[in-house]
Protein backbone atom coordinates (compact mmCIF):
# COMPACT_ATOMS: atom_id res chain seq x y z
CA UNK A 1 0.00 0.00 0.00
CA UNK A 2 1.23 3.43 -0.90
CA UNK A 3 0.24 5.70 1.53
CA UNK A 4 0.77 8.66 0.01
CA UNK A 5 -1.70 7.91 -3.02
CA UNK A 6 -4.13 5.71 -0.85
CA UNK A 7 -4.48 9.14 1.05
CA UNK A 8 -4.88 11.89 -1.92
CA UNK A 9 -6.80 9.43 -3.83
CA UNK A 10 -9.68 9.59 -0.36
CA UNK A 11 -9.01 13.39 -0.22
CA UNK A 12 -9.23 14.16 -4.34
CA UNK A 13 -12.48 12.41 -4.32
CA UNK A 14 -13.78 14.38 -0.95
CA UNK A 15 -13.33 17.42 -2.75
CA UNK A 16 -15.14 16.56 -6.04
CA UNK A 17 -17.97 15.63 -3.82
CA UNK A 18 -17.70 18.78 -1.91
CA UNK A 19 -18.23 20.65 -5.09
CA UNK A 20 -20.68 18.40 -6.37
CA UNK A 21 -22.80 18.78 -3.23
CA UNK A 22 -22.85 22.19 -1.95
CA UNK A 23 -24.85 24.27 -3.37
CA UNK A 24 -23.16 26.93 -6.26
CA UNK A 25 -21.92 30.24 -5.01
CA UNK A 26 -24.05 32.18 -7.15
CA UNK A 27 -27.70 30.33 -5.36
CA UNK A 28 -29.44 33.09 -3.96
CA UNK A 29 -28.79 34.55 -1.57
CA UNK A 30 -25.26 34.58 -3.33
CA UNK A 31 -23.67 36.23 0.16
CA UNK A 32 -24.48 33.49 1.90
CA UNK A 33 -23.65 30.85 -0.41
CA UNK A 34 -20.21 32.02 -1.17
CA UNK A 35 -19.69 32.02 2.37
CA UNK A 36 -20.78 28.04 2.60
CA UNK A 37 -18.08 27.29 0.05
CA UNK A 38 -15.65 30.14 1.49
CA UNK A 39 -15.36 28.24 4.77
CA UNK A 40 -15.25 24.42 3.18
CA UNK A 41 -12.96 25.45 0.19
CA UNK A 42 -10.38 26.65 2.30
CA UNK A 43 -8.41 23.55 2.17
CA UNK A 44 -7.92 21.13 5.45
CA UNK A 45 -6.97 17.74 5.70
CA UNK A 46 -10.29 16.52 5.55
CA UNK A 47 -9.42 13.82 7.91
CA UNK A 48 -13.27 12.93 8.67
CA UNK A 49 -14.33 11.81 5.22
CA UNK A 50 -11.45 10.57 4.43
CA UNK A 51 -12.59 8.09 7.41
CA UNK A 52 -15.67 7.62 5.86
CA UNK A 53 -14.72 6.66 2.62
CA UNK A 54 -11.83 4.30 4.27
CA UNK A 55 -14.28 3.03 6.64
CA UNK A 56 -16.63 1.93 3.93
CA UNK A 57 -14.00 0.39 1.11
CA UNK A 58 -12.64 -2.03 4.42
CA UNK A 59 -16.33 -3.43 3.79
CA UNK A 60 -16.40 -3.50 0.60
CA UNK A 61 -18.07 -0.35 -0.88
CA UNK A 62 -15.79 0.48 -3.76
CA UNK A 63 -18.54 3.17 -5.54
CA UNK A 64 -19.70 6.33 -4.58
CA UNK A 65 -22.21 4.95 -1.58
CA UNK A 66 -20.25 6.92 0.66
CA UNK A 67 -19.35 10.17 -0.53
CA UNK A 68 -22.60 12.06 0.05
CA UNK A 69 -22.08 11.08 3.97
CA UNK A 70 -18.42 11.96 3.57
CA UNK A 71 -19.67 15.27 2.47
CA UNK A 72 -22.12 15.82 5.25
CA UNK A 73 -19.48 14.84 7.86
CA UNK A 74 -17.26 17.89 6.23
CA UNK A 75 -19.80 20.31 6.24
CA UNK A 76 -20.80 19.55 9.54
CA UNK A 77 -16.99 19.78 10.74
CA UNK A 78 -17.00 23.60 9.03
CA UNK A 79 -19.83 24.18 10.36
CA UNK A 80 -17.75 23.82 13.94
CA UNK A 81 -14.36 25.48 13.18
CA UNK A 82 -16.71 28.59 11.40
CA UNK A 83 -18.73 28.78 14.79
CA UNK A 84 -15.51 27.89 17.02
CA UNK A 85 -13.18 30.90 15.26
CA UNK A 86 -16.31 33.50 16.14
CA UNK A 87 -15.17 36.06 18.55
CA UNK A 88 -17.67 34.71 21.27
CA UNK A 89 -15.78 31.65 21.29
CA UNK A 90 -12.10 31.19 20.02
CA UNK A 91 -11.66 34.67 18.26
CA UNK A 92 -9.87 33.22 15.28
CA UNK A 93 -8.49 35.25 12.63
CA UNK A 94 -6.75 32.56 10.65
CA UNK A 95 -8.17 29.25 9.72
CA UNK A 96 -7.03 26.84 6.70
CA UNK A 97 -4.61 29.48 5.91
CA UNK A 98 -6.83 32.22 5.29
CA UNK A 99 -8.94 34.86 6.98
CA UNK A 100 -11.32 32.87 8.91
CA UNK A 101 -15.25 33.00 7.29
CA UNK A 102 -16.69 36.29 9.98
CA UNK A 103 -13.27 37.89 9.04
CA UNK A 104 -13.88 37.37 5.38
CA UNK A 105 -17.17 38.17 5.31
CA UNK A 106 -19.06 39.64 8.43
CA UNK A 107 -20.47 37.86 11.90
CA UNK A 108 -23.72 37.76 11.31
CA UNK A 109 -22.33 36.01 7.46
CA UNK A 110 -20.45 33.68 9.35
CA UNK A 111 -22.76 32.95 11.94
CA UNK A 112 -25.29 32.02 9.43
CA UNK A 113 -23.49 29.95 7.00
CA UNK A 114 -22.66 27.95 9.77
CA UNK A 115 -25.95 27.40 10.34
CA UNK A 116 -26.65 26.67 6.55
CA UNK A 117 -23.75 24.07 6.85
CA UNK A 118 -24.85 22.25 9.69
CA UNK A 119 -28.59 22.01 7.78
CA UNK A 120 -27.40 21.01 5.08
CA UNK A 121 -25.43 17.93 6.64
CA UNK A 122 -28.40 16.71 6.99
CA UNK A 123 -30.48 17.64 4.21
CA UNK A 124 -27.47 15.45 2.51
CA UNK A 125 -28.44 12.26 4.21
CA UNK A 126 -32.12 12.70 4.16
CA UNK A 127 -31.71 13.14 0.54
CA UNK A 128 -28.78 11.02 -0.71
CA UNK A 129 -30.16 7.74 1.10
CA UNK A 130 -33.83 7.44 0.21
CA UNK A 131 -33.16 3.86 -1.64
CA UNK A 132 -32.22 2.52 1.56
CA UNK A 133 -34.30 4.22 4.38
CA UNK A 134 -33.46 2.37 7.37
CA UNK A 135 -28.94 3.55 6.23
CA UNK A 136 -30.59 7.03 6.17
CA UNK A 137 -32.18 6.91 9.54
CA UNK A 138 -29.28 5.09 11.49
CA UNK A 139 -26.68 7.82 9.22
CA UNK A 140 -28.55 10.76 10.36
CA UNK A 141 -28.73 9.47 14.06
CA UNK A 142 -25.23 8.67 14.29
CA UNK A 143 -24.37 12.50 12.94
CA UNK A 144 -27.08 14.09 15.12
CA UNK A 145 -26.02 12.09 18.66
CA UNK A 146 -22.41 12.78 17.56
CA UNK A 147 -23.34 16.49 16.55
CA UNK A 148 -25.51 17.30 19.67
CA UNK A 149 -25.51 18.90 23.00
CA UNK A 150 -24.37 15.50 24.47
CA UNK A 151 -21.19 15.15 22.69
CA UNK A 152 -19.52 17.97 20.25
CA UNK A 153 -21.67 21.00 21.18
CA UNK A 154 -21.58 19.62 24.93
CA UNK A 155 -18.04 19.92 24.54
CA UNK A 156 -17.52 22.70 23.04
CA UNK A 157 -19.58 24.52 26.27
CA UNK A 158 -17.25 22.65 28.61
CA UNK A 159 -14.20 23.94 27.07
CA UNK A 160 -15.65 27.52 27.12
CA UNK A 161 -16.54 27.02 30.86
CA UNK A 162 -13.37 25.72 31.16
CA UNK A 163 -10.89 28.48 30.60
CA UNK A 164 -12.69 30.54 33.52
CA UNK A 165 -11.30 28.06 36.19
CA UNK A 166 -7.86 27.63 37.71
CA UNK A 167 -8.88 24.26 38.69
CA UNK A 168 -9.79 21.69 35.70
CA UNK A 169 -9.40 18.19 36.34
CA UNK A 170 -8.39 15.44 34.36
CA UNK A 171 -11.67 14.17 33.90
CA UNK A 172 -12.82 17.79 32.59
CA UNK A 173 -10.20 17.22 29.97
CA UNK A 174 -11.67 14.22 28.75
CA UNK A 175 -15.15 14.98 28.58
CA UNK A 176 -13.83 18.06 26.56
CA UNK A 177 -11.93 16.14 24.13
CA UNK A 178 -13.96 12.85 23.87
CA UNK A 179 -16.98 15.46 23.05
CA UNK A 180 -15.53 18.10 20.84
CA UNK A 181 -13.06 16.12 18.86
CA UNK A 182 -13.46 12.40 19.24
CA UNK A 183 -17.09 12.07 18.67
CA UNK A 184 -17.11 13.09 15.10
CA UNK A 185 -14.15 11.09 14.46
CA UNK A 186 -15.81 7.87 15.98
CA UNK A 187 -19.37 9.38 13.86
CA UNK A 188 -16.92 9.17 10.46
CA UNK A 189 -15.49 5.71 10.84
CA UNK A 190 -19.03 4.21 12.37
CA UNK A 191 -20.92 5.81 9.33
CA UNK A 192 -18.75 4.25 6.71
CA UNK A 193 -19.04 1.28 8.52
CA UNK A 194 -22.85 1.60 7.88
CA UNK A 195 -22.69 2.25 4.43
CA UNK A 196 -20.90 -1.15 4.16
CA UNK A 197 -23.50 -2.79 6.05
CA UNK A 198 -20.77 -3.54 8.90
CA UNK A 199 -22.16 -6.15 11.80
CA UNK A 200 -22.56 -4.60 15.12
CA UNK A 201 -18.81 -6.24 16.40
CA UNK A 202 -17.36 -3.98 13.75
CA UNK A 203 -19.51 -0.97 14.70
CA UNK A 204 -17.83 -1.26 18.22
CA UNK A 205 -14.41 -1.56 17.00
CA UNK A 206 -14.75 1.30 14.69
CA UNK A 207 -16.51 3.32 17.45
CA UNK A 208 -13.85 2.14 20.01
CA UNK A 209 -10.70 3.10 17.44
CA UNK A 210 -12.31 6.30 16.14
CA UNK A 211 -12.91 7.03 20.23
CA UNK A 212 -9.09 6.56 20.64
CA UNK A 213 -7.93 8.26 17.54
CA UNK A 214 -9.82 11.23 18.35
CA UNK A 215 -8.31 11.58 21.47
CA UNK A 216 -4.58 11.53 19.89
CA UNK A 217 -6.03 13.74 17.69
CA UNK A 218 -6.76 16.62 19.70
CA UNK A 219 -4.25 16.10 22.30
CA UNK A 220 -1.72 16.77 19.19
CA UNK A 221 -3.99 19.81 18.23
CA UNK A 222 -3.05 20.87 21.82
CA UNK A 223 0.52 20.16 21.61
CA UNK A 224 0.64 21.73 18.22
CA UNK A 225 -1.23 24.86 19.27
CA UNK A 226 2.22 24.94 22.07
CA UNK A 227 4.98 24.22 19.60
CA UNK A 228 4.19 25.03 15.83
CA UNK A 229 4.22 28.24 13.97
CA UNK A 230 1.36 29.89 12.41
CA UNK A 231 2.31 29.40 8.51
CA UNK A 232 2.70 25.50 9.13
CA UNK A 233 -1.13 25.21 11.03
CA UNK A 234 -2.51 27.75 9.20
CA UNK A 235 -4.11 29.20 12.19
CA UNK A 236 -2.71 30.97 14.86
CA UNK A 237 -0.14 29.31 16.90
CA UNK A 238 0.12 29.77 20.70
CA UNK A 239 -3.91 30.55 21.18
CA UNK A 240 -4.43 27.99 23.80
CA UNK A 241 -1.83 29.71 26.55
CA UNK A 242 -3.47 33.12 26.07
CA UNK A 243 -6.46 31.91 26.41
CA UNK A 244 -6.49 30.31 28.78
CA UNK A 245 -7.57 27.03 27.53
CA UNK A 246 -7.47 23.55 29.83
CA UNK A 247 -5.17 21.13 27.07
CA UNK A 248 -3.34 17.91 27.93
CA UNK A 249 -0.16 20.59 27.76
CA UNK A 250 -1.15 22.97 29.85
CA UNK A 251 -2.67 19.92 32.53
CA UNK A 252 -0.15 17.44 32.29
CA UNK A 253 3.15 19.19 30.10
CA UNK A 254 4.48 18.37 26.84
CA UNK A 255 6.63 15.15 27.03
CA UNK A 256 3.49 13.42 29.23
CA UNK A 257 0.86 14.76 26.59
CA UNK A 258 3.05 13.10 23.91
CA UNK A 259 2.62 9.95 26.40
CA UNK A 260 -0.98 10.26 26.28
CA UNK A 261 -1.53 10.32 22.58
CA UNK A 262 1.14 7.69 21.77
CA UNK A 263 -1.01 5.24 24.18
CA UNK A 264 -4.26 6.43 22.21
CA UNK A 265 -2.78 5.99 19.35
CA UNK A 266 -1.79 2.09 20.58
CA UNK A 267 -5.41 1.44 21.42
CA UNK A 268 -6.67 3.15 17.99
CA UNK A 269 -4.41 0.52 15.92
CA UNK A 270 -5.23 -2.43 18.44
CA UNK A 271 -9.25 -1.62 17.46
CA UNK A 272 -8.23 -1.38 14.18
CA UNK A 273 -6.58 -4.49 13.49
CA UNK A 274 -9.35 -6.15 14.95
CA UNK A 275 -11.59 -5.49 11.96
CA UNK A 276 -11.94 -7.96 8.18
CA UNK A 277 -10.46 -6.31 5.48
CA UNK A 278 -7.21 -4.97 4.45
CA UNK A 279 -6.65 -1.91 7.23
CA UNK A 280 -3.59 -0.86 6.32
CA UNK A 281 -4.52 2.54 5.12
CA UNK A 282 -6.36 3.23 7.93
CA UNK A 283 -3.36 2.55 10.23
CA UNK A 284 -1.19 4.05 8.82
CA UNK A 285 -3.10 7.31 8.85
CA UNK A 286 -3.58 6.69 12.54
CA UNK A 287 0.30 6.52 13.26
CA UNK A 288 1.07 9.25 10.26
CA UNK A 289 -1.92 11.65 12.38
CA UNK A 290 0.18 10.75 16.17
CA UNK A 291 3.38 11.35 14.28
CA UNK A 292 2.58 15.44 13.57
CA UNK A 293 2.88 15.89 16.88
CA UNK A 294 6.38 14.71 17.61
C1 LIG B 1 -9.64 21.26 13.81
O1 LIG B 1 -9.82 20.11 13.04
C2 LIG B 1 -10.50 21.17 15.02
C3 LIG B 1 -10.11 20.09 15.92
C4 LIG B 1 -10.95 19.19 16.30
C5 LIG B 1 -8.76 20.01 16.43
P1 LIG B 1 -8.84 19.75 11.86
O2 LIG B 1 -7.42 19.85 12.35
O3 LIG B 1 -9.25 18.45 11.28
O4 LIG B 1 -9.10 20.95 10.84
P2 LIG B 1 -9.08 20.93 9.26
O5 LIG B 1 -10.40 20.35 8.84
O6 LIG B 1 -7.91 20.13 8.79
O7 LIG B 1 -8.97 22.39 8.88
C1 LIG C 1 -12.24 22.81 18.26
O1 LIG C 1 -11.17 22.66 19.10
C2 LIG C 1 -13.08 21.62 18.11
C3 LIG C 1 -14.25 21.95 17.27
C4 LIG C 1 -14.26 22.84 16.32
C5 LIG C 1 -15.46 21.25 17.54
P1 LIG C 1 -10.10 23.83 18.96
O2 LIG C 1 -10.68 25.15 19.32
O3 LIG C 1 -8.86 23.39 19.66
O4 LIG C 1 -9.83 23.80 17.38
P2 LIG C 1 -8.85 24.79 16.63
O5 LIG C 1 -7.50 24.65 17.31
O6 LIG C 1 -9.43 26.15 16.74
O7 LIG C 1 -8.84 24.23 15.23
MG1 LIG D 1 -12.27 25.85 20.47
MG1 LIG E 1 -10.45 27.04 18.25
MG1 LIG F 1 -6.84 23.75 18.96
Amino acid sequence: MNFAAELSRHVSRVETGLNLHLPAADTRPARLHAAMRYAVEGGGKRLRPVLTLAAAELFGVTDDAALPAAVAIECLHTYSLVHDDLPCMDDDDLRRGRATTHRAFDEATALLAGDALLTHAFALLATAYTDRPALAHALIAELAEAAGSRRLIGGQMEDLQAEQKSDATADELEFIHLNKTAAMIEAALVMGGLIGGANEDALGSLRLAGRDLGLTFQIVDDILDATADTATLGKTAGKDAKAGKTTYVKLHGLAAAREFAAAHTHRAVAALESLPGDTAFLVALTRELVARGK
